[in-house]
């Protein structure tokens, strides 16, 4: 009976070193060390390689590394009847507050003028960006708190959700024209949506237009969310005043690509809220133990939303 951890390309030292720490005696491998694939009963995943997991025939659980599923829902091959689980923490919650206050608030302020103008040695006081409404699309746990955290701090927010949500202070939209409506009202639109079939492009010209010339464009969802080309082309031309992207399609995102000299933008790299590795070993044990004592798991998926 182990537990595999897949995750290509990234560091997966601390979270092997909390599972063994939590429970010692289980057996912990690491892709591509996964040893004999029937003795695999739980998989631990980060962008695991499409098919994989097809190959082991015990396994009871599958678990994401972070907050979002769509790195396992698009593998076609996905074993079927496997309850698949998501981190869900109120640390990536506030981490992902103080990102998103700490790029509205330096755009606010005009911070980017500033480090232009330190540059210089140059003393002059830039114009505030006016603009206090924010509109958020996706209000699960993350936009949710981050839609409560904007309120607090003075902001009218908007949000955008699949189904009408009631959360004090917070003006609800759902549907094509609620999307409209939240768009054209929004100084900062900010996309904390799950990557799904329904919400693949939603960032895009045709949204584009309906915003005002002035308003910024914030990206914390996925890359799939949005038509590159499109947003090139609105912050070169002025359709957009801002963007800042903390995720895009490719990642990393290569030298060539023309949104690293988009006008006005600001690129992270997917780092607006790290999964902590305590935090997923805690989760993933807990729900692997529910899992060979047969109750239902937490923070289970459903794979027809796709979230
Ligand atoms: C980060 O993108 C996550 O899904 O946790």
């Amino acid at each position: 009976m182990a537990i595999l951890i897949i995750m290509p390309g990234r560091d997966s030292s601390a979270l092997q070193q909390h599972l063994r720490k939590l429970a010692p005696g289980l057996d912990i491998r690491a892709w591509p060390e996964q040893g004999d694939p029937d003795e695999i009963r739980c998989a631990v995943t980060w962008n695991h390689p499409h098919g994989l997991l097809r190959e082991f025939n015990n396994l009871t659980l599958i678990h994401s590394f972070g907050a979002g599923v769509d790195h396992l829902l698009q593998d076609n091959a996905l074993p079927v009847d496997i309850p698949i689980c998501r981190v869900v923490d109120p640390g990536l919650a506030s981490q992902m507050c103080q990102y998103l206050q700490c790029i509205i608030l330096n755009r606010r302020f005009a911070m980017q003028t500033y480090w232009q103008q330190q540059q210089e040695m140059l003393w002059q006081a830039a114009e505030r960006v006016p603009g206090n409404s924010v509109g958020i699309l996706g209000l699960g746990k993350l936009g949710e708190a981050v839609a409560r955290s904007l309120v607090e701090n003075g902001f009218t927010v908007h949000c955008w959700s699949r189904t009408e949500k009631q959360v004090n202070g917070i003006i609800s939209h759902t549907g094509t024209h609620g999307l409209e409506q939240l768009a054209a009202s929004a100084d900062y639109l900010v996309c904390l949506l799950p990557l799904t079939a329904e919400t693949r492009g939603i960032l895009n010209r045709d949204l584009f237009l309906k915003m005002k010339p002035s308003a910024y464009l914030i990206n914390v969802g996925r890359g799939g969310h949005l038509l590159e080309e499109d947003l090139v082309q609105a912050l070169n031309s002025g359709q957009l005043s801002g963007a800042c992207l903390d995720v895009t399609a490719s990642e990393p995102l290569p030298a060539s690509d023309p949104l690293w000299t988009a006008k006005n933008i600001t690129i992270t790299p997917h780092i607006s809220s790290l999964s902590d590795p305590l935090v997923v070993a805690e989760q993933v044990l807990a729900n692997y133990q529910r899992r060979l004592s047969g109750r239902p798991v937490e923070n289970a998926v459903n794979r027809d939303l796709g979230y």
